[in-house]
């Protein structure tokens, strides 16, 4: 008899439904209620998993009463949110996909789980795969932006970067892919709200990443808080049960999210614990995160016959393969003994942190190269609310972050230029409700060969929680820059923040604007490196900057409409106050290199089912700097049977070229990528005319276009 079933079989109710139950410590707060881990809860066997617990000795601790002094000694899992790093923090995960570079995030993914297990980690809540259209959104900053492809490949390089090749390794985690079910698409940005989305569209942008972590092993699966036309993600049988358990074959286990299943009261859809915790279990929620409705409700549930013995069971096992996968009944305690990081691992780190916070910034304006500033600046003003900030570097979700140095924007400066004179003012509060000292910053300005503008959102107005209705500079920021712009001199704008903040005026008078979104512990190494010229940037926008709030939700991969949007055409789809085009579109990012493609050749212009698609396409460094270019590939399909995107990305590419260098790409994609789901919410291939569009960003006019076609 398998240690499982011995234990399956010696377990009491009381001990099952333990395991199902999932309490929070007191060492970090992510939720509403005040259920907490309690000694005598975890020796009688009622916990089965702690969040937000970390640090050796504490969690030696925990898991010594579960295994010691409880009767059957099963070890705990031990999960926290290590969404970008646990001490080295890495770029926020909208900043990080700005990279677009699997290695990238596998790799910070993998040095976050060493981290993570230092501390006696073992299940992460990450990756985050919410697809994000709608910046109102706080969590827009957690994901992986608005196109599905990007978000697959994400889900892949992070679920095989906490997760490795062993999950008993020391050097790896359980991941969690969240939130499934279409938790970005919540109606006009309001956190927590209804999502109204199509099967189609659910089946198309929102599921697609699910599938890739599932397909790269993913221990486990949160459901979101939300309803998707009306049945809560946390009770949703058609989505837990059949998309998940059957088409995609998921055996792992499904964590519900903070207090969800004790939340759906106020959904309206249980009328008390007992049914929300029997709906749960039979829609396929196999642990209860924090709202303590397993432990109250299943045994009622059970002696009523909502549930079965036989329900129940099956998600204890479910946990307990987890936990034997991760070696826990071996090695309860990973952490053991403490591990000794040498300065050498931690100096790795944090150089990784500060390569993935360069490749995360997105230069989006630079007039008249006035970027990267000279090396022998010797008089600098930094303004703005954010010059030496520290937590908002870290942005939301900063796990032990707080625990560790953080490299301010004025840090990193005076780091890199020891022999600058470089004035600091905050002239305002980021909430505009400290002293304004506009004169003040006027007055250092004055003195300066070059003003800085560090100016944007600190970590609590993006996250969870965190929606913003008007995603302008918050507080006086924009009087602040309107000041500095009045000046006459050269201003650099940037720009941190956990969405992309709307910002015309600013777009228009800066001399150049970066998005430095909130890029980790070396954030003020990093934006020193690429100011200065030391690091050249490649990062693109993995979203659609909008013009305007107002045309939120926004993405490039738009149906065409029967009335496709044309400047100056009155019946088009359009705006009258705005143009329709967002400020810069998705793949948008600025490099202080100058690169052209040319030569576009589709070398299969007939394709059949189990042939590929070949393209070849040239792509020269027209400048003097050397520098890495980044190349997409969308594809149209011009008829089916239902109406498709204008674009759809398929593929990417980046290449690095020295100064007046060209280079061929080839590029290949088999045919069977071509699918899309049909009228009867079944994936199809048609065959029919397609054009395959490549260019440096999803902007038309950026776009080079040849044509294929597929025969069946
Ligand atoms: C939060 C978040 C979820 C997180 C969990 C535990 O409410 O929605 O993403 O993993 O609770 O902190």
């Amino acid at each position: 008899m398998s240690r499982i079933d011995a234990l399956l079989s010696a377990m009491t109710i009381e001990e099952k439904i333990g395991q199902l139950n999932m309490v929070a410590s007191t060492r970090a707060v992510t939720g509403p209620g005040d259920i907490r881990e309690d000694d005598g809860s975890i020796r009688a066997g009622r916990i089965g998993s702690v969040l937000n617990l970390w640090g050796a000795s504490d969690v030696r601790r925990a898991q010594r009463l579960a295994v010691k002094e409880s009767r059957l000694g099963i070890p705990l899992l031990i999960c926290h949110d290590v969404i970008h790093g646990h001490r080295t923090i890495f770029p926020v995960p909208l900043a990080e996909a700005c990279a677009f570079d699997p290695h990238l995030w596998e790799k910070t993914a993998r040095v976050a789980a060493q981290e993570a297990s230092e501390d006696g980690i073992t299940l992460t809540f990450a990756p985050m795969l919410d697809i994000g259209r709608d910046p109102r959104w706080g969590r827009i900053v957690e994901g992986p932006g608005e196109d599905p492809w990007v978000a697959s490949q994400i889900a892949r390089a992070k679920t095989i970067g906490y997760q490795g090749s062993d999950l008993a390794s020391r050097q790896c985690i359980a991941a969690t892919a969240k939130h499934f079910g279409a938790y970005g698409a919540v109606t006009a940005g309001r956190e927590y709200a209804s999502a109204e989305v199509s099967e189609r569209t659910l089946r198309e942008i929102y599921l697609p990443a699910f599938a890739a972590a599932i397909e790269a092993g993913v221990a486990a699966i949160m459901p979101a808080f939300n309803d998707i036309a009306g049945m809560p993600m946390t009770i949703n049988a058609a989505l837990l049960q059949g998309e998940l358990r059957e088409r995609l074959s998921f055996e792992g286990v499904v964590i519900s999210d903070y207090n969800a299943i004790a939340e759906l009261l106020n959904h309206g859809v249980a009328r008390d614990i007992v049914e929300a915790a029997s709906l749960a279990l039979k829609a396929g929620v196999d642990i209860d995160m924090t709202s303590n409705a397993y432990l109250e409700g299943l045994p009622v549930a059970l002696s009523r016959g909502l549930i079965s013995i036989e329900e129940i069971n099956a998600s204890v096992r479910r946990v307990l393969i987890l936990k034997e996968r991760l070696g826990l009944f071996e090695n309860p305690d990973r952490s053991a003994p403490p591990a000794v990081v040498t300065d050498a691992t931690r100096h790795e780190r944090r150089s990784l942190s500060r390569e993935a916070a360069r490749r995360s910034i997105v230069l989006l304006t630079n007039k008249d190269g006035i970027l990267p500033l000279l090396n022998d600046i010797q008089r600098l003003a930094l303004i703005g609310p954010l010059v030496d900030a520290r937590e908002p570097m870290l942005g939301s979700w900063a796990s032990a972050g707080h625990e560790e140095p953080i490299l301010s924007i004025s840090d990193g400066l005076r780091q890199a230029l020891p022999t600058c004179h470089i004035n600091v003012v905050s002239g305002v509060t980021i909430d505009g409700e400290g002293r304004k000292a506009i004169d003040e910053a006027r007055a250092c300005a004055q003195k300066a060969q070059v003003i800085i503008l560090c100016i944007g959102e600190n970590a609590e107005m993006s996250g969870e929680a965190a929606s913003r209705v008007d995603i302008g500079l918050p507080g006086e920021q924009q009087a602040l820059a309107q000041a500095m712009l009045s000046l006459g001199k050269p201003v650099i704008a940037l720009l941190t923040s956990g969405r992309p903040l709307v910002a015309p005026w600013l777009f228009e008078r800066a001399d150049a604007v970066l998005a430095t979104w909130s890029l980790g512990s070396e954030a003020g190494a990093a934006i020193a490196d690429v100011v200065l010229g030391r690091f050249n940037p490649g990062g693109k926008l993995p979203v659609s900057w909008p013009r305007h709030v107002g045309q939120a939700p926004l993405y490039y991969s738009q149906r065409p409409t029967g009335r496709p949007t044309q400047v100056g055409v009155h019946y088009s789809s359009c705006y009258i106050d705005s143009p329709a085009t967002p400020q810069f579109p998705f793949g948008h990012g600025l490099s202080y290199s100058v690169f052209t493609l040319h030569d576009l050749v589709c070398k299969t212009p007939l394709i059949k089912l189990n042939d590929r698609l070949q393209i070849c396409v040239s792509v020269r460094n027209e400048s003097a700097e050397a520098g890495e270019a980044t190349i997409f590939f969308f594809i149209r399909d011009l008829v089916a049977s239902v109406a498709r995107p204008v674009l759809e990305l398929k593929g990417v590419q980046k290449l690095y070229l020295e100064a007046g260098k060209c280079e061929n790409i080839v590029w290949s994609l088999p045919a069977r990528e071509l699918a899309f789901v049909g009228q009867n919410l079944e994936s199809v291939i048609e065959a029919g005319d397609f054009q395959i569009f490549v260019g440096q960003s999803a902007a038309p006019e950026s776009l080079i276009v040849e044509c294929f076609k597929v025969i069946l």
